[in-house]
């Protein structure tokens, strides 16, 4: 049985985080309550009625906005001695039901904060033994440590450690969960980028697409428009997999990308340009209101400007998830007014801070 989840988020957003799994919950009819604490990079939401594996679904990851990775606990906070972990951590896992034992990967872990940041050294130290000790009970497991193109099948052992004598021990089915371990996308910055930013995309590319949907909707046979795009973090995603772009902005763009004869430059308003016809891609990263962006992309949805979009909404200081929810339900009844399936996916990136990426596109 499962007794909650533990989501990791980025530190000063766990209250973001806890209302997330709190809602999350509620609509999945169970009941229960968030614990977390400021700045610490994570929270747990424990079940008040430990739940079977229905919850691996219910709590999946991509349609989670502020978790950065995720997993179903198979246990309370565990306490572990520091001279001996291992013995009480397999004692447990020994203790669980068949299914919850077959896992392809293991993760030992800490948060993404300055206590998880010291822990990280000790995590990594201790995954060598742990894994010869799961082995030792015919628990093999490799470590799950760069992304993995996962079936469906395939999970994943997470023990999460908070401090060096707690434990946090469950599950995760990769299928469901970030494809980066730890959901900290590593990417390396292509030094001819004109702006870090452009790890943002890069990053969105690769959590709201598979595979094949990045090769046929990211081909050079695509057209797309890049709103607020200077100096050209973003445009230069589309120029390396040679799209044609329009970027539109008042400011300057990088010469080395104007080079490429891929772009074609607009000084316009972001806001009122109109594309002469359908493009495939509309990305906008203008620093605005966030529901001055959201409507704005609903009024590309609804001419059908563009076939996919990926906007970044900055968030407000306060009362940032119920931005989030306010915008989320504004978006939906519009879309389902236009009749056509979509998929709206938002989420709060590993190279986002104080704002969300979001992706609307086809369903199917
Ligand atoms: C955060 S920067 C974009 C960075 C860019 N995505 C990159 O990767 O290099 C925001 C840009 O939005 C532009 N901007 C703000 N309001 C705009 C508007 N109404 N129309 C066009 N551009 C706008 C600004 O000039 C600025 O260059």
């Amino acid at each position: 049985m499962l007794h909650g989840v533990l989501a990791t988020c980025r530190s000063g957003f766990e209250k973001e985080c806890a209302a997330e799994l709190s809602a999350c919950a509620a609509l999945a009819g169970l009941s229960g309550y968030p614990q977390t604490k400021p700045e610490s990079g994570f929270c747990v939401f424990y079940l008040n009625e430990p739940s079977g594996e229905k919850i691996f679904a219910q709590f999946d990851w991509k349609s989670l906005v502020f978790a950065r990775s995720v997993f179903c606990l198979a246990q309370r906070a565990l306490t572990v001695g520091e001279d001996d972990r291992i013995t009480p951590l397999l004692a447990n896992i020994g203790d669980w039901p068949r299914p919850l034992q077959k896992f392809s990967r293991f993760i030992v872990e800490s948060a993404d904060s300055d206590q998880g940041r010291e822990l990280s050294v000790f995590c990594k130290s201790f995954s060598k033994p742990f894994s010869a000790a799961l082995k030792k009970k015919s628990l093999q497991a490799e470590i799950w440590d760069e992304p993995v193109s996962a079936g469906a099948e395939d999970r994943c052992l997470h023990v999460f450690f908070s401090d060096y004598s707690t434990a946090y021990i469950g599950i995760s089915v990769l299928k469901n969960n970030s494809p980066w371990p730890r959901g900290i996308a590593r990417l390396r910055f292509p030094s001819e980028a004109p702006s870090r930013s452009t790890l943002k995309l890069e990053e969105a590319f690769l959590s709201f697409m598979d595979e094949d949907e990045r090769a046929s909707s990211l081909s050079p046979a695509r057209r797309a428009v890049d709103l607020g795009a200077c100096p050209g973090g973003w445009t230069y995603q589309f120029v390396r997999r040679g799209i044609r772009t329009t970027a539109v902005d008042n400011g300057s763009m990088n010469e080395k990308l104007m080079d490429s004869g891929l772009v074609e430059h607009l000084r316009l308003d972001g806001f009122r340009f109109v594309p002469p016809k359908t493009v495939d891609w509309m990305v906008c990263d203008m620093v605005e209101q966030p529901k001055r962006v959201a409507e704005l992309a609903l009024r590309w949805w609804a001419d059908q400007s563009a076939r996919r979009m990926i906007f970044n909404l900055k968030l407000p200081m306060k009362k940032r998830w119920n931005e989030i929810e306010d915008i989320r339900e504004l978006m939906s009844a519009e879309l389902k007014k236009s009749g056509r399936p979509y998929r709206l996916l938002m989420k709060h990136l590993y190279h986002d801070r104080e704002e969300i990426t979001v992706y609307l596109g086809p369903n199917g």
